[in-house]
């Protein structure tokens, strides 16, 4: 498979997916989605595959969010289709029947940390930074992003991060829930690994079985709704401003 931003590596069983863009903070354009797609296509195939670790390639960050210069190109009519589309992609890591973490080694912001809670679990590192900032940019979450999170850390806090756009540190992550541990950067895989090969000594078909039965708790409406919304907001005059302040480098002025 000729893979050119995303890296992977087969480790005793477990297959490590890394988003490898690092001089765009690892942000999640159209390639990356087309080629983590073909990539979980694989996992879900490829019987050498037992687990799998998400994370992203560097030091400073997992996933910066969705590359917001793409944002800029697409029609306006668009929105609700690309929403759509990564939605279907994180849904695919969602119900992998075999466990998928997200190593979390920096930013995880916007579709950064709508793809780190598409996976099962979640573990960190100590300089690791969540949040859904998309508010900055006139837009909402559209990778899932209103649904995951509320479940994970319920409505009140899920609100407050979304519509503050602020971010969090590791150690508040793992109060609310969105993490499960936070490590030294050093340490973060050697952990996950740890983990990973505990789960690998259980049986396949019930960890599968618990993948199916946990995500059946959740309601696949909201998801819709989510791609409806974040098309409405896509065509604003406020999505405009938002995104191109972020190219040019400034703060937005919305109406
Ligand atoms: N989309 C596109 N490019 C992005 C990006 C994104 N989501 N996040 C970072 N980048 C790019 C920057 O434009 C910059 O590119 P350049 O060197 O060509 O100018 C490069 O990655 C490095 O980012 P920079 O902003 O210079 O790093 P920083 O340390 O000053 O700030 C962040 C780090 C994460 C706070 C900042 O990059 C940021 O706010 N990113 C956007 C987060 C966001 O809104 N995500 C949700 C998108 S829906």
């Amino acid at each position: 498979m000729g893979l050119s931003t995303i890296k992977t590596e087969l480790d005793n069983k477990i297959f490590t997916i890394t988003i490898n863009r690092s001089d765009k903070l690892n942000a999640l354009n159209q390639t990356v989605l087309d080629e983590l797609n073909d990539v979980m296509d694989l996992v879900y195939t490829d019987d050498k595959i037992k687990a799998v670790i998400i994370t992203g390639a560097g030091e400073k960050a997992f996933v910066a969010g969705a590359d917001i210069s793409e944002f800029t190109s697409v029609n306006d009519d668009r929105g609700s289709q690309l929403s759509k589309k990564g939605q279907d992609i994180f849904f695919k890591i969602e119900n992998c029947p075999k466990p998928v973490v997200a190593a979390v080694n920096g930013f995880a912001l916007g579709g950064g940390c709508e793809l780190a809670m598409a996976c099962h679990f979640r573990l960190a590192s100590t300089n690791a930074k969540f949040g859904q900032p998309e508010v900055n940019l006139g837009l909402i979450p559209g990778y899932g992003g209103t649904q995951r999170l509320t479940m994970l850390i319920g409505k009140g806090k899920a609100m407050e991060l979304m519509m503050a756009g602020n971010m969090i540190g590791a150690d508040e992550a793992k109060n609310l829930g969105l993490v499960n541990y936070v490590e030294p950067l050093e340490n973060l895989i050697p952990k996950t690994k740890e983990i990973l090969n505990i789960i690998l000594t259980k049986s396949p078909l019930a960890i599968s079985k618990i993948i199916s039965s946990v995500n059946f708790y959740f309601n696949n409406e909201g998801f819709i709704e989510e791609a409806k919304l974040f098309g409405e907001v896509f065509s604003s005059d406020d999505k405009k401003e938002g995104t191109s302040a972020f190219l040019e480098k400034r703060k937005p002025v919305f109406k």
